[in-house]
């Protein structure tokens, strides 16, 4: 269950300001319980404060890094399921997959914990010419200084911890805003934070609404700013940052390719596929939202595909049983279920789904869809997938690279040269091979090319955009 209110943390302290930010249960639509909420004196009271703590911070040692980390890990375990529970409630995510974030979350919070010990530096051979005789190199990695959060609704815990976990492993101090909608996770995690030994100022996590957030984006005290969220955002944002470092984790229509010698696995293809494109309601930026099947298998795929859709429960979140949850907001399910019966007007065939109970939309599967259309072209972020035929293998290639975005792709396939040539060819920050580009573990690289994005999160790469290289050299006297 939820408490009746929440603080939020400013510099270290929760602070019990307003209450002002209504949190709602996804799936009643009701109000759930209440937070916090930052104005813009707030915000800068906590970049202030995350100024002030770099110094402290920087002699903050690996090891006591580390520690914070450690009581991070071993407090989620013990509230594992209160946060699964808090994460259904406000997210609407199926409980299995709320428990699932929450592995996760600790899953990211240990690899933190392991890189915290290893942000090295190397020795440079110096002596390239007679010129440089006597001359050493040596580097070092050093926290870039404060930065700013803004995660996204879908994954409240875990894409929340891909940012603060290594900003703790590499001695940054932040300001995060979570989103509006889903504050709780974050503000479970500032909870915890709390009760460590990180020098004051080093950590503030503060709910406020967009339109009263402009300094998360804009104060030149800020050294980067990690944003992950709808790709439109982001790139204002970026547009606005100044001279600041900007990570970018955006969206996607992320396709996955079936090859015709799959038909000894279908069923597999198939579970994996519904996976993929439905798991809590299709609201991941690597959702499968186009498959592309080669002709000898496409209609027995099609069939199998759309009867294991149409048994999908949905329902209450709360419920073991539940696969499909409510979208986000009616607003988000009516846009995507526009987005459908668009596509069937300009002649695409609807297989099973697209009917909307308030937030709750069918999972839908289409064929024959426009390329043009949003439902194909756009982030459908939602739970649809559209089917498409191929028998030229580079066409197929081609079709996915035919898209704004670049996250990840899955093949189904047992073709070594079609698993080369599609991660030479395929524009995407990741091919994930016997899989659907929904796999993610959480310290592989992870991040998008075109519009999907900038730079790589996964704890060791989200490290080096937090550090800076600094250099010793050293003549010999
Ligand atoms: C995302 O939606 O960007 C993250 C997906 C994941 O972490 O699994």
């Amino acid at each position: 269950m939820l408490a009746e209110t929440y603080p939020y943390y400013l510099a270290n302290k929760a602070v019990a300001a307003n209450t002002d930010l209504e949190v709602t249960d996804k799936f009643s639509g009701k109000v759930a319980t209440r937070v916090a909420l930052a104005d813009a004196k707030a915000i800068d009271a906590a970049i202030a404060a995350a100024v002030q703590a770099q110094e402290p911070l920087r002699r903050f040692a690996p090891y006591q890094r580390q520690a914070v980390l450690e009581h991070c890990i071993q407090r989620f375990r013990e509230r594992a399921e209160e946060m699964a529970v808090a994460l259904c409630i406000e997210a609407g995510k199926p409980i299995k997959d709320s428990r699932g974030e929450v592995a996760r979350l600790i899953d990211t919070f240990k690899v933190a914990a392991e890189e915290s010990l290893r942000i090295d530096g190397e020795t440079i051979n110096l002596e390239i010419s007679a010129r440089a005789r006597g001359y050493r190199g040596f580097s070092k990695r050093v926290p870039i200084g404060p930065c700013s959060f803004i995660s996204p609704f879908n994954f409240p815990l875990n894409l929340a911890a891909h940012k603060v976990a290594p900003a703790i492993a590499a001695g940054c101090p932040f300001v995060l805003k979570p989103a509006s909608r889903t504050p709780i996770g974050a503000l479970i995690i500032g909870e915890v934070l709390a009760e460590t030994d990180l020098p004051a100022g080093a950590f503030s996590i503060l709910p406020a609404h967009r339109d009263g957030a402009d300094l998360f984006t804009t104060d030149e005290r800020f050294k980067l700013l990690s944003f992950t969220g709808s790709p439109g955002v982001g790139w204002d944002l970026k547009a606005r940052a100044g001279k600041k470092k900007v990570v970018l984790e955006l969206g996607g229509n992320a396709a996955c390719i079936v090859d015709a010698d799959q038909r000894d696995r279908l069923d597999f293809v198939v579970e994996r596929l519904v996976f993929g494109a439905f798991y809590q309601s299709g609201q991941s930026c690597i959702s499968v939202q186009r498959i592309l099947a080669h002709d000898d298998l496409y209609d027995e795929l099609r069939d199998r595909l759309v009867a294991k859709v149409k048994s999908l429960k949905s329902g209450d979140p709360r419920a073991e049983d539940t696969f499909i949850g409510p979208m986000i907001d009616v607003k988000e399910a009516q846009r995507l279920q526009g987005w459908i019966d668009e596509a069937v007007k300009a002649g695409a065939r609807l297989l099973c789904g697209g009917s909307r109970d308030g937030a709750m939309l069918q999972p839908a599967v289409l064929e024959n869809v426009d390329a043009k259309q949003s439902v194909s072209c756009m982030e459908a972020f939602g739970p649809v997938v559209l089917l498409q035929r191929w028998n030229d293998f580079d066409a197929a290639l081609a079709s996915v690279n035919d898209s704004d975005f670049g996250l990840q792709a899955g093949l189904f396939s047992y073709d070594l040269r079609k698993t080369l040539r599609a991660w030479d060819v395929l524009e995407v920050g990741g091919v994930i091979v016997g899989d659907v580009p929904s796999f993610r573990v959480d310290n592989m690289p992870y991040g998008g090319v075109k519009d999907s994005g900038l730079g790589r999160e996964g704890i060791r790469y989200a490290i080096e955009d937090m550090t800076e290289l600094r250099l010793l050299v050293v003549r010999d006297a």
